[in-house]
């Protein structure tokens, strides 16, 4: 989030709902709205919000969903900043999108804002022909970074189409600038079969050329901007090592976010829609410990009991930002919407929003190629 986003007090009406109460005020307020109205969900939301989605999804497969009801006056997205942004960009003017608490951001995306992008853009032109670099943002990022990329030729990409996009950006030219996850990154150029260490470098946005030499920066394929997710940078290749010990005939299924020793370590890795349908469609009696954020596992656990399904972590780790969409702020936001007025909307620019446009449809466009980075 570039710009600050201040979520004002809930009423105590709200804050002092049950679980029951909410749960009923926003099945109420649902019927009302009918057609007026989709609720989108991220898979790492809560049970007591996803049971209200209309479409639940990874980043991928919402920001298409999100273009699914245009009679749809009103888009409530239950998930983080930028995928409300990106929401808003894809859909027309007379669609409103609404966050419920505006202080549900991605750790993350804020480790990369427009100033340090446009230095280290700068900087790397010092040492190449830029026509020759294609950046690449993970969606995971403010609409202002998707705008920069969408401006110099490149594309956003998900964790379910990094493979098809980075193998896009280098038909388009030689290098490629990732931002902002080094470890998505990594493992995807790792599994086109790129070296780490002689094919790509770490751009620190602190350091003056990134606390690279130039040489290194010429010399690099990926130039991978050093941000991370601090939910997925949790889990270790110790942890694997504990799982197959004491699960012996365990699959260990991770997010692409984790660090390139637990994906190599890993059966398979891939986004959060991939990871629900590799257990999905397991074989009944197997056993799975899933890398990945605490409320996707424990429902994939519940949703299929002839599986043995655990998070790979013991100290289970939740994503704090998703978890601030709370159930009294969903009774809240729609409650506003019954009374004729829309709060929390996210609107993006007109003058950021044309070109970050140019760069997600291009991430459509390119589609999603092999969905898994391993396995
Ligand atoms: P997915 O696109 O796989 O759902 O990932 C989004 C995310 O933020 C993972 O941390
Ligand atoms: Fe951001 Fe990580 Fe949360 Fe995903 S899990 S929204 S990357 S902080």
């Amino acid at each position: 989030m570039d710009q600050a986003m201040h979520q004002v007090p809930l009423p105590s009406f709200y804050t002092d709902l049950s679980e029951d109460q909410a749960a009923e005020r926003i099945e109420a307020a649902r019927r009302e709205l009918g057609s007026r109205l989709v609720i989108l969900g991220h898979h790492y939301q809560r049970d007591e919000i996803i049971r209200h989605a209309d479409f639940r999804g990874d980043s991928y497969k919402l920001a298409k969903d999100a273009t699914l009801r245009p009679e749809a006056e009103f888009i409530v997205f239950c998930g983080v900043h930028f995928m409300a942004e990106s929401a808003d960009i894809l859909t027309p003017d007379h669609q409103k999108v609404i966050l419920p608490n505006l202080a549900a951001g991605c750790s993350m995306a804020d480790m990369a804002n427009r100033f340090q992008v446009r230095s280290a853009w700068k900087q790397i032109g010092q040492v190449c022909d830029l026509g020759e670099v294609i950046p690449v943002t993970y969606i995971n990022s403010a609409a202002n970074i998707k705008a920069f990329v969408g401006e110099n030729g490149g594309t956003v990409c998900t964790s379910t189409n990094a493979p098809a996009a980075l193998e896009w950006a280098l038909t388009q030219g030689r290098k490629v600038i990732f931002f902002p996850d080094q470890h998505l990154g990594r493992n995807t150029a790792w599994k086109m079969g790129y070296d780490p260490e002689a094919d790509m470098c770490l751009w620190d946005p602190f350091q003056p050329m990134g606390g690279n030499t130039p040489e290194k920066v010429a010399a690099s394929t990926f130039i991978l901007w050093k941000g991370h997710c601090s939910v997925h940078k949790r889990f270790t290749v110790e942890q694997i090592a504990a799982a197959r010990e004491s699960h012996p005939g365990v699959n260990i299924l991770v997010h692409p976010e984790c660090p390139l020793g637990v994906v190599k370590q890993a059966d398979f890795a891939g986004s959060t829609e991939y990871i629900i349908k590799k257990v999905r469609d397991a074989a009944p009696g197997s056993v799975w410990a899933v890398g990945t954020e605490i409320n996707l596992v424990s429902r994939l656990a519940k949703e299929l009991p002839d599986r043995t399904v655990f998070c790979l972590d013991p100290q289970i780790c939740p994503c704090s930002t998703m978890y601030r969409i709370h159930p009294s702020y969903l009774s809240w936001v729609l409650d506003r919407l019954l009374d004729g007025e829309v709060v929390n909307q996210i609107r993006v620019p007109e003058a950021v929003a044309v070109p970050a446009r140019v760069a997600l449809q291009r991430m459509l466009t390119i589609g999603t190629g092999a969905s898994a980075v391993a396995g």
